[in-house]
């Protein structure tokens, strides 16, 4: 995959850390010690590996722009990775340098609830626990639901021990999963849920949250929703540019843009990390993208160019 992000870093590899079962701590760090763009709870960074290949991570710490010295991400090794994970555990040696994005927060956490449920599964603990650490920091008591297949899996045992409402779930010693639908209903109508982990739990998390405000629901996807846009056959004018492209059957609007050589930001190409979000002018977009929120996607005054389509014949892009 080719990366192409507006803003990128060149950051050393500090450290590698063990976490649980195959789940490594990365952390990097400026090389002249500079400190880092902050980042907020939730956020994630792009990867780009010297292999060639951008994975997205999210932080397991969050920090204001006074105190960003360093960016530590958690990597669980995919035994079907296709080179991402793999070359994360295999190749990395500390000392490496490596062009790291500035974080982006597709996940943000609303400070202001008066209650929060953080549901974690495997490595979705990343994000989960940077914002339990955020809430805590900040008086608050968040409700930790962080559900693993064995016991081996489970990271930040003795952290998560410092949390008033933390439980692991270990599919293994319950020959269950974790039951999400008996949470949302347990923790009460008024609360804001999160949920980051594998597509099934997520799939299970936006049912068990079907009837709650829109506003009260926050996933975040790693890997593609729904599949992309395909259908072409439209046209989409990029005003700034002053051009006017038509996308055929098969490709994508952000492959027609690229094509045609108009600079453009994008990074995992499966609409899960917000880099290529665009604000649309006119037309109406056929969403397919894990970002956007329904209310978002509704209002469609932006959109996600690497999977999204059009509704019509016709897209006006602020490109
Ligand atoms: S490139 Fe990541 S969402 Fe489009």
């Amino acid at each position: 995959m080719t990366e192409q992000l507006n803003e990128v870093m060149t950051l050393r590899l500090s450290a590698i850390n063990y976490l649980a079962r195959n789940t490594w701590a990365f952390t990097f760090e400026d090389p002249a010690g500079n400190l880092l763009p902050a980042a907020e709870p939730g956020s994630h960074v792009a990867v780009v590996l010297p292999n060639g290949l951008t994975r997205q991570y999210s932080l397991l710490e969050s920090s204001n722009s006074l105190t960003q010295r360093s960016y530590v991400i958690g990597v669980k090794l995919d035994p079907q990775s296709r080179g991402g994970s793999r070359y994360m555990h295999e190749t990395m040696r500390v000392g490496d340098l490596v062009q790291v994005g500035v974080p982006r927060n597709n996940f943000p956490l609303n400070e202001d609830a008066a209650h929060t449920v953080l549901v974690a599964g495997g490595i979705g603990i990343t994000p989960i626990l940077c914002m339990a650490r955020r809430l805590k920091e900040l008086g608050q008591s968040p409700r930790i639901y962080y559900s693993c297949r064995d016991r081996v899996d489970v990271a930040f045992t003795e952290e998560l021990k410092s949390f008033e409402h933390a439980l692991i779930h270990v599919d293994a010693e319950t020959n269950a999963f974790l039951n999400i639908a008996d949470i949302v209903q347990r923790e009460g109508q008024d609360a804001h849920f999160y949920c980051c982990g594998p597509g099934p739990m997520l799939v299970a998390f936006e049912a068990a949250c079907a009837a709650l405000p829109p506003e009260q629901i926050h996933v975040e996807y790693f890997t593609a929703k729904q599949e992309a846009a395909l259908d072409g056959n439209f046209v989409v004018e990029l005003r700034k540019s002053r051009k006017t492209l038509t996308v055929p059957q098969g490709k994508t609007i952000l492959g027609v843009v690229r094509e045609a050589g108009v600079p453009v930001s994008y990074s995992c190409e499966e609409g899960v990390c917000g880099a290529c979000e665009v604000r649309v002018l006119e037309g109406q977009p056929d969403h397919r993208d894990a970002i956007l929120s329904e209310p978002e996607k509704a209002a469609s005054k932006t959109m996600i160019i690497c999977c999204s389509g059009c509704k019509g014949d016709r897209l006006v892009l602020d490109l």
